[in-house]
């Protein structure tokens, strides 16, 4: 198991590097945009090949390093559905996992610093974002924070965890790197409460100055940029009513590239082969199965996933193998559905 805490000081930020051997996969945890080189250099040390980014909140105190980081290892990037952020390539909600090879996160929605709070927990240890501090927890009063609901994730989720669970926060000013579920409930003054009127009173009186970032880092955060403005420039892409139109050309090979709990919670477009992102490199080089379809049969291959991201990130990684009739559905399934295509569930 590698485990890395890594901390940026400039906005007191916990990132953490997460993969089961050396040679394998990684995930990161919350990157921070100025340290992304120095994470990279890591993942070459170490021999990682990055897979997943997740954020476990829209930030404010410091721009996400999760663009970058698409940009340079084409991994995909995750958080929770209430997300409003362009960046996103995979959504997650409450019950879900983020898997990589040997790694697994199982993701609890715990809103209240944010609407977007999501906690993840590994084996014997819970990331809890802002939610839950070292002896504090996540400010509430902006960013649609909400005081109450906080209290519900606090003490209705995060609480229940065992208490000898290792508490990894997403940020820590004082110097404090972890803390256990025990040692919170016990020795945490913002847990030493009666009641939820009682934690929303000391909540609403804390009179924090606004993050120093803040009116740089969320708009920021909010509009990173897409993977796939670039491939409709090239002229790579299909809207989603064109892609309907098309796929009825038997000439057409409609290629699903997300994981099998998206395509069982969110239903596949019908008639689509599946070929998991995570595979694709293999799929798209000669000899690969994607490769034999698009060139030796001369179909066209179009990619789709949920937001249009992975596919848009496939068709370059298909071009550049060669595939010059490879396209998307810009969008993904998101798009498709509200132009009016049809789903079925598997
Ligand atoms: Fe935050």
């Amino acid at each position: 198991m590698i485990f890395r805490q890594l901390f940026d000081s400039a906005s007191s930020t916990y990132t953490y590097l997460l993969a089961s051997r050396r040679g394998g996969e990684a995930l990161i945890i919350d990157p921070v945009l100025e340290k992304v080189d120095r994470y990279l250099q890591l993942l070459r040390d170490l021999d990682l090949k990055l897979i997943k980014a997740a954020d476990t909140h829209l930030h404010a105190d410091h721009i996400t390093g999760l663009g970058a980081l698409r940009d340079r290892t084409h991994c995909v990037t995750v958080m929770g559905q209430q997300s409003g952020v362009d960046v996103v390539s995979m959504r997650v909600s409450d019950g879900d996992s983020i898997d990589i090879e040997g790694v697994s996160l199982d993701v609890l929605y715990t809103p209240g610093h944010t609407d977007d709070s999501y906690s993840f927990v590994m084996a014997d240890r819970v990331f809890t974002g802002d939610t839950l501090l070292i002896r504090g927890t996540g400010r509430t009063d902006f960013q649609n924070g909400d005081a109450r609901a906080q209290y519900e994730s606090i003490f209705g989720r995060l609480l229940k965890l065992p208490d000898q669970m290792l508490v990894y926060p997403a940020h820590d000013y004082k110097g404090d790197t972890v803390s256990t579920i025990a040692e919170e409930k016990a020795c945490n003054p913002r847990l030493q409460v009666k009641s939820v009127d009682q934690y929303i009173d000391l909540m609403s009186n804390l009179h924090l100055p606004n993050p120093k970032m803040m009116d740089v880092a969320v708009p920021a955060n909010m509009r990173v940029g897409l993977a796939q403005d670039e491939v409709a420039r090239r002229g790579w892409a299909f809207t989603a009513a064109q892609a309907m139109e098309l796929i009825a050309r038997s000439d057409i090979v409609l290629v699903d590239l997300r994981e099998p709990r998206e395509r069982e919670r969110h239903g596949v477009i019908p008639g689509s082969l599946h070929a998991p992102y995570s595979d694709l490199a293999d799929h798209v080089k000669p000899g690969g199965i994607l490769h034999q379809l698009g060139l030796a049969t001369g179909n066209q291959l179009l990619f789709y996933c949920a937001f249009g991201e992975r596919s848009a990130m496939a068709v370059r990684a298909a071009q550049d193998a060669g595939l010059t009739n490879a396209r998307h559905i810009q969008g993904g399934l998101e798009a498709w559905r509200k132009a009016g295509g049809q789903t079925t569930h598997i």
